[in-house]
């Protein structure tokens, strides 16, 4: 028996990366998955390769009539909807504050906070009238800690945390639960997405980034988009019932605190600060 079983759900930007393994394990646990993206060949061939229990719709998060589209194409299709996946997301305009173009600023938060939005204000209504439903919102680290030069995507992230909240406070008592996960580096193609490649040709720099990420937490092996499907089909099942408005952690600890090597350093300076240790 699958965790997913009989459940509808629809994953938005699922043609690659941590939504694709987001989709493929809730088929494998029994779900039918509305695979949506705006890479359509690649969605398409994806969904094709999951077998009857996928398909493919094009939807742009950042548009209002393509995400009401995404919901009712799930209903009419499937007769339910019992889970959202707000995935769909780049790394926006990066920068020095003073540098960030206005329509940069606004086209990340028309994917990245905007299209989180409208999926929960379609999703809700149907999932009210079924009796109950789940959304998972994929945010990210950067949601919670400042990192410096990219300030619309951290603040469309941080943003979502505090829709999550607000959204699971109102929607509990229609036994809908709300709840986002903050993903750390994970191996993806929204790096090289970020600098014009397509889901594909990103794939060549996996490699690479695998080599770096490994270093870059406690935990010293690069996070995987497995990682983070793990844990949506943990808020998404049964299995998390009592859990709603959570933020779910998912980074190795990068943002648990400092490693313990800069630990140690940080330690030395302050010793030589107040002179029990000479300064190197
Ligand atoms: N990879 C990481 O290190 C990391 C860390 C934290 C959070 N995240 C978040 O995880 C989510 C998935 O990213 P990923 O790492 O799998 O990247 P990815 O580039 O592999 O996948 C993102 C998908 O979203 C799609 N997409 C982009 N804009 C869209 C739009 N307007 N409408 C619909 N689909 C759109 C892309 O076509 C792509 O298929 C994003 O929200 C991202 O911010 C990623």
């Amino acid at each position: 028996m699958g965790k997913m079983d009989d459940r509808v759900a629809v994953v938005t930007g699922s043609a690659s990366g941590i939504g694709k393994a987001i989709a493929e394990l809730f088929v494998k646990e029994g779900a039918q998955v509305l695979v949506t993206d705006i890479q359509d060949e690649l969605g398409q061939r994806f969904a094709e390769s999951l077998g009857k229990r996928a398909a493919f719709i094009h939807a742009d998060v950042s548009l209002e009539d393509d995400v009401k589209g995404m919901i009712d194409h799930a209903v009419d299709t499937y007769g339910r909807l019992d889970c959202l996946v707000n995935n769909a997301g780049m790394g926006g305009v990066k920068g020095e504050i003073e540098s960030i173009p206005v329509s940069g600023f606004d086209q990340t938060i028309a994917i990245l906070l905007r299209g989180p939005f409208l999926g929960m204000k379609y999703a809700a209504p149907v999932m009210k009238r079924q009796g109950g439903g789940n959304i998972v919102n994929i945010s990210s680290v950067a949601g919670l800690r400042g990192i410096s030069q990219n300030h619309p995507y951290s603040a469309a992230k941080a943003a979502i945390l505090q829709l999550t909240r607000t959204v699971a406070m109102e929607l509990a008592y229609y036994k809908i639960r709300v709840n986002s996960i903050c993903p750390g580096s994970i191996v993806s193609s929204i790096f090289g997405a970020a600098k014009g490649m397509s889901s594909e040709e990103s794939v060549k720099t996996y490699e690479n980034l695998t080599k770096l990420f490994e270093k870059a937490q406690p935990i010293r092996r690069a996070g995987l988009p497995e990682d983070i499907a793990n844990a949506a089909l943990w808020l998404a099942s049964d299995d998390s019932s009592f859990v709603t408005g959570h933020a779910l952690v998912v980074d190795g600890g990068i943002s648990a605190g400092q490693q313990w090597p800069q630990q140690m350093r940080w330690i030395d300076a302050i010793e030589s600060a107040i002179g029990f240790k000479s300064p190197e």
